[in-house]
Parts: structure tokens; C-alpha cells; sequence
């Protein structure tokens, strides 16, 4: 039944900037590729689906495991089907029983075998007379190695006193910490009792009560049906603090004040995004800052988003991610992606709202810096990848695993709804995404029906100014088609040519406003650095601005990565501390890349790494990897 596709789509899933390379053996094509099916799941959806889950489960840090259960509520489709296939990975199964009407009856199961990425189906045996509706209740643990669970030891947190424990199951992890339908196509309720040590505080992505007293005992609801990718559980010494009405960050008590202070416009947020696209359906909208090690900028845990401590810059500078994780909200959460091949639907469509709360909230020069920012980064990934994944949607047929798709879901995505925007104005295009917002709300599109349903509200109007066609081209075709509209900045603009400038000796650094600039500005002016430029150079620049003890680790990110292509050895010592302080994959993940590739410093790039490696999340760990290896290639 399953056929090994999976490591082509994981590439796309990986969305975000690296990939594992797979192994020439995994390679396989499709025929007949059916891009309305999750080629990621065991799960027979087709025969029965999820409607509920209860979890009832213990913390155990010691053994570095959940255990309990989770109770699945099963609706039957096939009156015939007598199986039940649940995805999970490394996760121990101690017994399954049917519920229903009151009675109940253990039932066979059995652990089918382990594939890499996408772990083991349970099939379940039901008894002959279960009806159309019943519960499974399976008794189980987790185990050490669940991809999905980081488990922290209390050095690497904030505090340096308490241990910490976090989930990331987007895409297919869920299913590493609880057993369950494993597939966005697939939205469930569910309801959670989560034991803790005493001292600490669990949150999850449900109902959090910001007063809930710190019994070690803790109960969640989430009455709104979510796909399980978006399950999520944090325990740790966590604290609330309120930013608003309906907002507020969870982190260490440590990171408390500087993060009320860096994220103090998300409540204005909430508010501009339901003014733009219609009411949050979610209740609360807070915020969990977790150690270094969370590998993401953020992720959009409903109710609870999780974000990388890494945006504490103090100058409220990186704060798009947040804005990014809020847009989830309606893009993705309320509307989710059928698969992940069609992730721009997810991506594309949240970093546009993203754009757009942007610029109402800090106007549109600073929006226009952070898309020239964005376009730079596109014209990388369009080079590097290879041409057949460079469409939103990918024909997967032809494909081969190595392949990899960038940022191209988030950017081209991006530029694909502002060319809409654009053609059929703001206004018109407003309407559209409130409609699509409402008319799928709570329900999963393919890349096929969000053309089907813009055709049937903008395209086919009479005298349209885009047609069917030119859409296709964007969510079919490779490259950037004509007619997109380049993003530009003057602010950009006047840093790249100073850049130049100052490279050629014709302005000194004293008589460049720095202190003027964004850093965005401040960015862009290192990614203009000319290639050539002598080390005295680079030595005045950071001797004069101090960029190598940045506090904005995306100044940090890209100056590292020069000082790396460029073999600026004197920078090396903060080049590794750089690495040693953030666990996000997209700070470090290429300062590594271009340490092993400028041709001298692969051996030194492996040292470091192994240095650094314990306290990476696994996943930040197999994007450098991957990174390595392409190096060596
Ligand atoms: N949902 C993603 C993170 C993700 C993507 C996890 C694919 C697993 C698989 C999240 O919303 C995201 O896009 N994060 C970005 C934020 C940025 C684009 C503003 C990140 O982490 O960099
Ligand atoms: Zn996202």
C-alpha cells in the first residue's frame, strides 16, 4: 500500500532552508502520483477516522519518557474494515482495548516494521462486533529517542535549575509521542491530564489557565478539532506574564521581562489580523519561549505558539516571526494544507499575512526591508534548487529524494498572493482570503481546490486581469514567472551602496549612520560586501560596529556566515560562540555550510560541530549534517 515516496516529500516538508539527503536505494517514482493523498501516514483514514483523543499521561524525566494513555474515538467509514492503522515511532504499545456502549474487550495488535521516516503502523484487530463508532485505548510510552520530545537537561535552560521538555511534531513527529491518524487531512478535539514533577508547570496547545496553581497536575481541553501535527506539550519551570487582554508569554522566569518587553505588540497583532481576515477562533493567543535549543523561529502551536528565545534581541527587530506564528492562525491552523506537498498553501499563505500585519502594525518601510531581505534569500534557494521542485506544488512524479525546495513554499508563495494582490487590489484580494478563510475553516485544501475556489471568485470575472493559466504557472512551474513584482527598498537600496562605497574607499565607516540604520539595513549592508574585499577590511568593520558581539543573531547570522566564506580566522572565536548560543537551525546551520565549503575549513567546521553537538535539538543536528555533507560533495 505504502509506497516509498516519502523522502522526496520529506524534502518539501523540510521546508524550512536544509535536508537530509537520502540514500540512492530509497529513491523511488511514483507512478500515478495522487496529489490528494498523504503518502506520510499508515493511518487507513480511508476506513475509519479520528474524532477525539484523550491523553492521560506522566512526565518522567528521569527515564526521559511519557507513559499513560491515549483514548482514540474512532467513526467507522467501511463496514467491512476489521483493522485499525495507526501511525507511530519508538513508542512502546503495552495493550489495546475496544470501548463501546459500556463494555469492553482487549484487542490484538501488532507493530508493523520500522520504516525511517515514517516509523511503524499499529494495526489493531477489532473484535467482531464493534459497531460504527468506538474508543481504542492504548496503554503506552514513549521512549528516549522520540523525535518529536526534547528532553533538556537543566544546563541547558535559562535557569540552569530544572529540567524542560518540549514537543515538535510538525510534520510527521506527532505520531512519535502519541499513537494516532498521523496526517494533516485528519482533524480531531482532545482533551489531556498531564502529571508533572511538583515544582513544574506543563502547557499545551489547548485551553492554558494562565492562574492554574502549580499542583503537578494539569488538565487541557482544546474543543476546537486540529490536525495532529499541531498537538503540542511543554513542561518545564515555566511563568506567565500578560501582554494584553487575550495574550501572554510563558517562558523562564529568567527570560520573563525581556520577553514582555520584545513581544509587547502581540495583542495589537491579534487584533490587526481579525480586523484584516475575520475573528480568532481560538480563545487565548499566548506565547511559550523556550530554550536555545527549539529548532524553529516559531512554531503555530494553536493557542500557544512556540518561539525561539533567539528573537530577544532587545530592539523588538525579529518580532515578524511572531506575527508569522499568529497568521497560522487562520493560514494553516483554521485552514490546513490536505498534505504537505501542498505546504505553500500553509507557508506561502501565512508569510503573506505575515507581510501584511507587518506593515499595519510598523509601517510599510520596514515590511519593504524585510521582503528585499526575503527576495535575496529566494534567488539563493532558485539557484540551488533544482528546477523540477521549484514549483508551489510540485509534480512529484518525476522526482529524486536528494532534492530539496529552500524557502520557495514561504517566498514564492509569498510573491505568488502579492502578484494576486496586485492585479486584482488590495481590497478585492481582502475579500477573497476572508472568504477562503471562512469557507474552509476547519477543514484541509489542495493546491487544486485554492485554484479551483480562486477561479471560481476572482479569475473567471469578466475581464480578469490574471487568468487560470498564469496561476497554474506559478503553483506548477519552476522559477519566477513574469509580471513579479520585485520587492525594493530605498533604505536597502542607500546600505548596499554604501556598502560599495566604503569597500572602494570612497566613504569612511564613521560617516555611515549605523546608528540610524534597522538591522535589517545593517544586514543588508554585509550581504553586499564585495566578494573580494581584504581582511584589514573586514578587520575595520568589525572593530568599528562590533558585529561580532551582536545581540541580534540575525546580524549575527549573516555577518558569521561572511566571516566563514570569507576565511576571517580573526572572527573565528566569536564565529563558535555564535554557534555554542543559538540552536536554531537557520542561524547556524549555514555559518557550518560555509565554514565546510570555503575550501579550507571543512575539518575545523566537524570539530566545532562536535563541540556544539549535545545540546542541538536532532533535528538542527541533521540539517547541519546534511549541510556537511553537501559541502564535501
Ligand atoms: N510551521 C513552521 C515550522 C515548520 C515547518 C516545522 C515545516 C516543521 C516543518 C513555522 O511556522 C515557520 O515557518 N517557522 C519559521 C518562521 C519564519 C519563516 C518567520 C522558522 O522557524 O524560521
Ligand atoms: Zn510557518
Amino acid at each position: 500500500m505504502f509506497r516509498n515516496k516519502a523522502p522526496a516529500l520529506l524534502a518539501l516538508i523540510t521546508t524550512a532552508f536544509f535536508l537530509t539527503a537520502c540514500s540512492k536505494a530509497e529513491k523511488e517514482v511514483v507512478d500515478n502520483y495522487d496529489p490528494a493523498r498523504d503518502y506520510f501516514t499508515f493511518a487507513n483514514t480511508d476506513q475509519f477516522v479520528t474524532e477525539h483523543l484523550a491523553l492521560d499521561l506522566d512526565v518522567d524525566f528521569d527515564a526521559q519518557e511519557l507513559r499513560g494513555f491515549a483514548m482514540l474515538t474512532l467513526r467507522r467509514l467501511d463496514a467491512a474494515a476489521s483493522r485499525v492503522t495507526l501511525d507511530t515511532r519508538d513508542l512502546t504499545i503495552a495493550s489495546v482495548t475496544v470501548l463501546q456502549s459500556g463494555s469492553s474487550s482487549p484487542a490484538e495488535f501488532s507493530l508493523g516494521e520500522r520504516h525511517a521516516t515514517l516509523g511503524a503502523p499499529l494495526h489493531v484487530e477489532l473484535p467482531a462486533d464493534t459497531g460504527a463508532s468506538f474508543d481504542l485505548m492504548i496503554e503506552y510510552n514513549t521512549s528516549p529517542a522520540s523525535t518529536a520530545l526534547q528532553w533538556l537537561p537543566p544546563e541547558l535552560t535559562a535557569g540552569g535549575r530544572h529540567p524542560l521538555m518540549f514537543s515538535q511534531s510538525q510534520a510527521v513527529h506527532a505520531r512519535s509521542w502519541v499513537p494516532l491518524q498521523d496526517t494533516p487531512a485528519i482533524r480531531i478535539t482532545y482533551a489531556a491530564t498531564v502529571r508533572t514533577p511538583e515544582s513544574l508547570l506543563a502547557v499545551m496547545s489547548a485551553n492554558n489557565d494562565p492562574l492554574t496553581p502549580r499542583t503537578g497536575e494539569y488538565h487541557f481541553d482544546m474543543p476546537q478539532p486540529i490536525p495532529s501535527y499541531l498537538l503540542a506539550i511543554a513542561v518545564g519551570n515555566l511563568y506567565f506574564a500578560p501582554l494584553g487582554e487575550d495574550t501572554g508569554v510563558y517562558t523562564e522566569p529568567e527570560l520573563l521581562d525581556a520577553s514582555v518587553y520584545e513581544f509587547a505588540d502581540t495583542q495589537a497583532m491579534l487584533e490587526q489580523a481579525e480586523a484584516m481576515y475575520g475573528p480568532y477562533d481560538w480563545g487565548r493567543y499566548d506565547l511559550l519561549i523556550l530554550p536555545p535549543s527549539f529548532p524553529y523561529g516559531g512554531m503555530e502551536n494553536p493557542r500557544l505558539s512556540f518561539i525561539t528565545p533567539s528573537l530577544l534581541a532587545g530592539d523588538r527587530s525579529l518580532v515578524s516571526v511572531i506575527a508569522h506564528e499568529l497568521a497560522h492562525s487562520w493560514s494553516g491552523n483554521l485552514v490546513t494544507n490536505a498534505t504537505w506537498r501542498d505546504g505553500w498553501l500553509n507557508e506561502g499563505m501565512t508569510s503573506y499575512f505575515e507581510s501584511r500585519l507587518m506593515e499595519v502594525i510598523y509601517g510599510v518601510d520596514r515590511v519593504d526591508e524585510e521582503r528585499v531581505l526575503m527576495y535575496r534569500e529566494l534567488l539563493q534557494d532558485l539557484e540551488t534548487v533544482p528546477e523540477h521542485m521549484q514549483a508551489l506544488a510540485p509534480r512529484l512524479d518525476d522526482t529524486s529524494s536528494e532534492d530539496f525546495q529552500g524557502g520557495i513554499h514561504y517566498s514564492k508563495g509569498q510573491l505568488f498572493l502579492e502578484y494576486l494582490e496586485q492585479a486584482f487590489g488590495r481590497d478585492a484580494f481582502d475579500t477573497f482570503l476572508t472568504s477562503y478563510f471562512q469557507e474552509f475553516a476547519f477543514g484541509t485544501i489542495t493546491t487544486e481546490a485554492f485554484l479551483d475556489f480562486l477561479d471560481a471568485e476572482l479569475l473567471s470575472q469578466e475581464g480578469a486581469p490574471v487568468s487560470r493559466e498564469q496561476a497554474e504557472q506559478w503553483t506548477y512551474q519552476p522559477g519566477l514567472p513574469e509580471g513579479t513584482t520585485i520587492p525594493s527598498s530605498a533604505n536597502l537600496d542607500n546600505a548596499a551602496a554604501l556598502a560599495a562605497a566604503w569597500a572602494d574607499g570612497e566613504v569612511v565607516l564613521a560617516d555611515i549612520p549605523l546608528d540610524d540604520w534597522s538591522p535589517h539595513a545593517t544586514i543588508h549592508f554585509i550581504n553586499s560586501l564585495p566578494a573580494d574585499l581584504a581582511h584589514d577590511k573586514l578587520r575595520e568593520l568589525d572593530e568599528g560596529w562590533e558585529i561580532s558581539s551582536t545581540r541580534n543573531a540575525e546580524i549575527g547570522r549573516a555577518w558569521f556566515i561572511q566571516v566563514a566564506n570569507r576565511r576571517f580566522t580573526d572572527a573565528y572565536e566569536q564565529l563558535e560562540a555564535h554557534l555554542n548560543r543559538f540552536g536554531r537551525g537557520r542561524l547556524i546551520a549555514p555559518v557550518y555550510s560555509a565554514l565546510a565549503a570555503n575550501g579550507e575549513d571543512r575539518e575545523l567546521a566537524l570539530t566545532m560541530f562536535e563541540r556544539a553537538r549535545s545540546a542541538y535539538h536532532p533535528i538542527t543536528a541533521s540539517w547541519i549534517e546534511a549541510g556537511l555533507r553537501r559541502a564535501a560533495d
